[in-house]
């Protein structure tokens, strides 16, 4: 079933990019697959055209030949790939747009002169400053293959990415997601599960709400069809993994089941992990998160593809169950927790009520079940604990701080712990009466929404989309 095909947020992304194009700078738009990044670029295609400019728009993956690449300049072909990258950049009154880059580039390489992907890359250098000098439009390219972005931006490929200025694509706001799922026509409670549970990315929220319209079943049974076995996501998931080595799957299983120290991956793999890990950092499919200067942790940012992993059976890893992989990977909490242990250094920020909170890098952060109590994070540092009490479903009344205060007393009672901090988070914002923000000040209680969640996220420097 083909959705239809509404467009939400990116006005940030939408402007910088049109910015750079007044002034004829070159860009470069690289974020993970799915994130929108085709989408963006029709989006600025269809805005310049409509504006009247000329524009030719290329999908890297259509270009099979040297001699599509003449066809699309309208000029005869010549037995030579440089002339085919030439007639395209000497279209110096177009605004020139190349969507997956990385694919041409690898299609010109096997043609002669070029021998190899240098020789390819040398030369569009040349052509993009020849074509800077003459006063062409803007080129904009991008790539989701992100360790070959990254690997590029050094090495021999530096100065060809020197002529281009490196705009990221992050995930979207909760709110984008939310808003999507809306103008599909779904429930205003069911939107806000489906923007929990894709984190900002929109390819998964469209498979979900695709999934909650065709069977009329909740948002979370339909991401559990779309990873199970022969599932869209599971076939997407399945591919990426086929292009990664044994190594590297077996950790990512160990990141995604909580094993994230270095020294504990070390331990299971039976050899140094330090190779693998740096590829699939290059991949982004995993993150390191720099503890201190001898102590690294990783996670993995996309918690759909953590929640697939996790569903995978690994003979020596065994079988987790659905509320287990919900709980420890897909809900806001999950979320929540994971940004408390990207902190690395200590945030300062101001609370919703204007007061200040600093936040160290946590030794350990947990979720805890007492027999008769649960708390949804518990951060530890020395002898010290910050409690949190998380909260998605609208906006949080006084209970909820009653809540806060109580759990904390029985963990601090249950556990000897020094209660550093309590912080009820509410993703929606607060109702309180000003009697009772007054006397949650008074108790030193921390509020946040979703503005300081952004905020620390910022200053951690780790996306996972709020
Ligand atoms: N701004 C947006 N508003 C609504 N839907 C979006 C938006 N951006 C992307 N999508 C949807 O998300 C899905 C993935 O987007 P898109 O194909 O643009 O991602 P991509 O980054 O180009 O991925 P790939 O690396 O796989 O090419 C598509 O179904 C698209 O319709
Ligand atoms: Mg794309």
């Amino acid at each position: 079933m083909a959705l239809n095909t509404y467009f939400v947020d990116r006005e940030e992304e939408i402007s910088t990019i049109l910015g750079f194009i007044k002034a004829r700078a070159n860009v470069l738009i690289y974020g993970l697959r799915g994130i929108g990044k085709t989408t963006l670029l029709e989006k600025v295609h269809d805005i310049l055209i409509h504006e009247g400019r000329k524009v030719l728009y290329i999908d890297g993956y259509e270009i099979l030949s040297p001699e599509d690449l003449f066809v699309i300049s309208r000029r005869t072909p010549i037995m030579d790939a440089r002339d085919s990258v030439r007639c395209i950049f000497e279209m110096l009154d177009h605004v020139i747009i190349i969507d997956e880059f990385t694919s041409l580039i690898q299609m010109l390489a096997r043609y002669r002169p070029f021998g190899n992907v240098e020789d390819v890359v040398k030369y569009i250098r040349s052509q993009t400053q020849l074509r800077r000098k003459r006063g062409g439009e803007s080129i904009i390219i991008s790539s989701s293959a992100l360790g070959f972005i990254k690997r590029a931006t050094m090495k021999y490929f530096a100065p060809l990415f020197r002529e281009f200025k490196l705009l990221f694509i992050g995930p979207m706001s909760f709110e984008a997601i939310y808003e999507l799922a809306i103008k599909h026509g779904i429930k205003e409670e069911e939107a806000r599960e489906i923007a929990e549970l894709s984190t900002g990315n929109p390819f998964y929220a469209r498979k979900i709400i695709e999934q909650v319209i065709a069977q009329g079943i909740s948002p979370r049974e339909a991401l559990f069809k779309l990873i199970e076995s022969k599932g869209d996501l599971d076939i997407y998931f399945t591919a990426l993994m086929e292009n990664l080595q044994a190594e590297e799957r077996y950790i990512l299983h160990l990141i995604a089941r909580g094993r994230n120290r270095f020294y504990e991956i070390e331990e299971k793999l039976y050899k140094d992990p330090s190779p693998y890990l740096k590829r699939l950092e290059d991949n982004g499919l995993v993150l390191k998160i720099k503890k201190t200067r001898k102590f690294s942790q990783y996670i993995i940012p996309d918690k759909v593809f953590q929640a697939w992993l996790l569903s995978q059976e690994i003979p020596s890893l065994g079988k987790i169950s659905r509320e287990a992989i919900y709980v420890s990977s897909l809900g806001f909490e999950a979320l929540v927790r994971e940004l408390l242990r990207s902190i690395t250094s200590v945030i300062k920020i101001r609370d919703w009520l204007g007061q200040s909170l600093e936040l160290p890098p946590f030794r350990a952060v947990y979720n805890v079940s007492g027999h008769d109590y649960e708390i949804d994070a518990v951060g530890l540092r020395n002898n010290e604990a910050y409690v949190f009490e998380i909260h998605f479903w609208g906006k949080a009344r006084y209970n909820k701080v009653l809540q806060l205060i109580k759990n904390a007393e029985l963990f601090a009672k249950d556990y000897g712990k020094r209660i550093k901090e309590k912080v009820l988070i509410s993703y929606f914002g607060y109702e309180l009466t000003n009697k009772e923000k007054e006397k949650i000040k008074e108790q030193g209680i921390k509020l946040l929404t979703s503005k300081e969640l952004r905020e620390i996220q910022k200053k951690t420097g780790v996306k996972l989309g709020f």
